[in-house]
């Protein structure tokens, strides 16, 4: 029991993603030495990777630099849904950018699903990939219309698209959109395996190397934390959030969003589909081949970062949720993961500003990573040899954005200014009274600070002014960390970077420093 939630937490759950746990870890080396290569990217996740092999296939020098280890951040933690079917989205991007600009999204994720599986036939990869439709259910009439609304728009895109009135699932419903043939997949099985094709013909991947910096001159330089360099023409960042934002303004243009996930055995099973809830909630799930039966993977509780309170309420309720829903047998998984959302809600791919020459980003996939980016790398894979792709306009990152979508997003942003101002000016109150295993502020000497006592009772203490551009951090009771809820940065109670755009760590201090 969590006696300051007055709730039961599933103590068994194995918070490690399953994606995580049921793959090996890889092992490639670090940056040892400065590099000289035709393509720069930025970034182990399924855009960096993809985009690797796109483009050693196109014949260029790549390397590929991930901080920590490739398929492992925000890639390691999705639910992987392989789809075109991204909430209700397409009757709002006819309204706000046309039908011709909705189209070219539609046809990027639509083809991004024939492009995943056409990969896992070519490389003859076993990631449990398998067509399904895709579903956005609704328990209330209320929502009925928006769904009817969004069937039209779809089908207008060229999307198979249909209206339902049931389901075969444990609860009744009011009616559903339904996407045929989508898809679902295991995405570090798939990833991994995408991997191995690019390190060869002096394409190299490099992990545990940190991009810093980027200077450029007649050439881009990439500064790494080990120390070396990669010099190279042209550049894709791909790392999630910019790290490096060569005045493209991204920090003011994305939200930070989390969301949480849990997995159970279940005794009865779930019919083919992936499912969607259309209501605040926004529960999501989808069975998952494990061991020689099947889970289910269910999400939802999505809030800003840094602003959803005690953060293990979320897996409690995901728990009461499936318990409420579905015949649960034992629950096995929980992890959380980090998007970025775009003013518009479509990504930004492409160019970095308007006026920079061969330096590309691909960020702002929402929920929605799998498809948007596998699309993202075959943007950039044609816009670098092409210097076209039918799809560039929807996805441009310096498109014109309507004033209504600017102002909601001023609003939210608006946010990330009082952070810095309330975080400095509020006087903490708090003790350095912790129990093993819990964190707070703290105040010493008049400066706030982080504290964490470890379960060996280990006090750890971090400057919690965050290092990218100051916003004051926040602890992360479910996952030990302390988040920036500016723009997403995230760093363990050590002060290492879990998640960018900071690129410097936190000061650690340990009570046992003192004794020494
Ligand atoms: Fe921007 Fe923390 S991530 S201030």
């Amino acid at each position: 029991m969590d006696e300051k939630n007055d709730v039961c937490i599933n103590k068994q759950l194995n918070s490690k993603s399953y994606w995580i746990d049921s793959t090996n870890e890889t092992n490639y080396k670090a940056l040892e030495k400065d590099i000289k290569v035709d393509i720069a990217i930025i970034g182990g996740g399924i855009t960096g990777i993809t985009t690797a092999l796109l483009l050693k296939n196109e014949g260029f020098k790549v390397a590929l630099i991930e901080a920590d280890k490739i398929a492992k951040g925000a890639t390691g933690h999705t639910t992987a849904y392989i789809t075109s079917q991204h909430d209700i989205i397409y009757s709002n991007l006819i309204k706000s950018v046309g039908i011709e600009k909705a189209k070219q999204y539609a046809d990027a994720n639509e083809g991004a699903i024939d492009f995943i599986e056409d990969m896992v036939k070519k490389y003859n990869i076993d990631c449990d990939f398998c067509r399904l439709p895709a579903y956005i259910y609704t328990t209330d009439e209320n929502y009925i219309d928006t769904i009817k609304e969004e069937v039209e728009a779809a089908k207008s895109l060229g999307i198979k698209a249909k209206y339902i009135e049931k389901l075969d699932l444990p609860f009744s419903i009011k009616g559903a959109l339904c996407f045929e043939n989508q898809a679902q997949f295991h995405p570090r099985k798939y990833l991994l395996e995408i991997a191995k094709n690019i390190s060869s013909n002096d394409c190299n991947i490099y992990e545990n190397t940190r991009a810093v910096d980027i200077e450029h001159d007649d050439l881009y330089t990439v500064i790494t934390d080990t120390g070396f360099k990669v010099i190279a023409p042209t550049v894709v960042l791909a790392s999630h959030y910019p790290f490096y934002d060569g005045l493209g303004l991204y920090f003011a243009r994305l939200r930070p969003q989390r969301s949480y996930v849990i997995t159970a055995k279940i005794k009865d099973e779930l019919p083919k589909g992936t499912f969607v809830d259309a209501g605040e909630e926004g529960w999501y799930f989808r069975s998952q081949k494990y061991k020689d039966g099947q889970m289910i993977i269910i999400g939802g509780q999505d809030h800003k970062t840094a602003h959803g309170g005690d953060m293990m309420k979320h897996y409690v309720n995901l728990e009461k949720y499936a318990e409420k829903n579905f015949s649960i047998e034992k629950f096995l998984y929980r992890w959380s993961t980090q998007d970025y959302i775009t003013i518009d809600g479509v990504p930004y791919v492409g160019k970095l500003t308007s006026s920079s020459e061969n330096i590309y980003v691909a960020t702002g996939y929402g929920e929605w990573g799998m498809t948007n980016g596998t699309a993202a790398a075959n943007i950039l894979r044609d816009i670098i040899v092409k210097k076209v792709s039918p799809y560039q306009d929807v996805y441009n990152p310096s498109r014109n954005i309507s004033t209504d979508g600017i102002k909601n997003f001023a609003k939210e942003n608006f946010d990330v200014a009082k952070q810095l101002i309330k975080g400095k000016l509020q006087v903490g109150q708090y003790n350095i009274e912790l129990k093993n295993d819990e964190g707070k502020m703290v105040e010493i000497d008049g400066e706030r600070y982080g504290a964490y006592r470890d379960k060996n009772g280990e006090l750890h203490i971090v400057d919690i002014t965050c290092t990218h551009i100051g916003c004051e951090l926040k602890w992360n009771s479910a996952e030990k960390s302390w988040d920036c809820p500016c723009h997403g940065s995230r760093f363990t109670f050590e002060g290492d970077i879990i998640e960018g755009p900071a690129v410097n760590r936190l000061n650690h201090y340990k009570e046992s420093d003192n004794a020494e």
